[in-house]
């Protein structure tokens, strides 16, 4: 039996060149990370989402700096072969690409291999501060939802003409920056497929169909145990599993297979 390595860049920009799926989901402690990563999961993303699913907040909007490293650190603790994105939470990258650099850097001493940040267009600069230096960026497309309010909801992006003009272009405005993975967060199939058939990294969709390189969804979620209103990209993989390692290893298989998301039920 070949050993496990643990993932890096290089092999998940050859996985989206290969057309080969990524299976990524939300973690946000030691013992969760340990469950995903013996399932197989590639990317573990400690989603500012904690605000909601462990904070029980309405937005992601008032989750602090503090509660990004707390999480991961806890899920560095508890990883050994996946990937792992820390999300840069709202206000910590906004003011100034200096003040983002202070707070990717101690996501990054932590354990965190990449950081993610939402937008377009405005953060490009900061984009390409961080990654010179030597952080790696994911970038956050679509739907925002640290912009919720902004938004005017939670609404599906790039449905209009413009829309979608605007969401190409700062999907390649990003990767010209230096991100090296995109999530695309509720966005029609048909354009989530074009963008990431048009861009050398990976593209990781939520809400934005099959076409994408790979997958994310919350771990609450997917579980089945997120309290309120679940959006229709989200698939409860706890139904018809024994336990949560096998719901887990499931959602990783079906993402490898393509077989989640099916566009029709999923998709928009
Ligand atoms: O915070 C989070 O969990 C996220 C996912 C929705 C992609 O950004």
């Amino acid at each position: 039996m070949t050993e496990r390595k643990p993932m890096n860049l290089q092999r998940l920009l050859d996985m989206h060149a290969r057309r080969e799926k990524i299976a990524m989901l939300t973690c946000y402690d030691a013992s969760f990370a340990h469950v995903l990563d013996e399932a197989g999961v590639d990317v573990m993303l400690i989603g500012d989402s904690l605000g909601n699913v462990l904070h029980g907040a309405e937005s992601t909007v008032a989750v602090s700096m503090d509660s990004m490293l707390y999480h991961t650190r806890s899920v560095a603790r508890g990883n050994t072969h996946a990937w792992i994105v820390g999300d840069l939470p709202f206000d910590s990258y906004h003011a100034s690409k200096e003040e983002a650099w202070r707070n990717a850097a101690q996501l990054f001493k932590l354990g965190a291999h990449m950081v993610k940040l939402e937008g377009g267009g405005w953060v490009n600069e900061t984009v390409h501060f961080l990654t010179e230096r030597g952080i790696p960026v994911c970038g956050h497309l679509g739907f925002t939802p640290q912009t919720v309010t902004a938004l005017g909801g939670f609404k599906v992006q790039g449905r209009s003409e413009a829309g979608a003009a605007l969401l190409k272009r700062h999907a390649k405005e990003l990767v010209e920056a230096g991100a090296q993975m995109l999530v695309l967060e509720m966005v029609p199939s048909a354009l989530a497929k074009e963008i990431t058939e048009s861009l050398s990294v990976p593209v990781i969709g939520i809400g934005a169909g099959v076409g994408c390189s790979g997958q994310v969804l919350v771990l609450h979620d997917m579980l089945g145990i997120s309290h309120g209103r679940h959006p229709r990209f989200v698939r409860n993989f706890m139904q018809g599993s024994a336990s949560i390692q096998e719901a887990v290893a499931r959602y990783v298989q079906e993402v490898k297979a393509g077989t989640f998301p099916v566009d029709a039920v999923h998709g928009f």
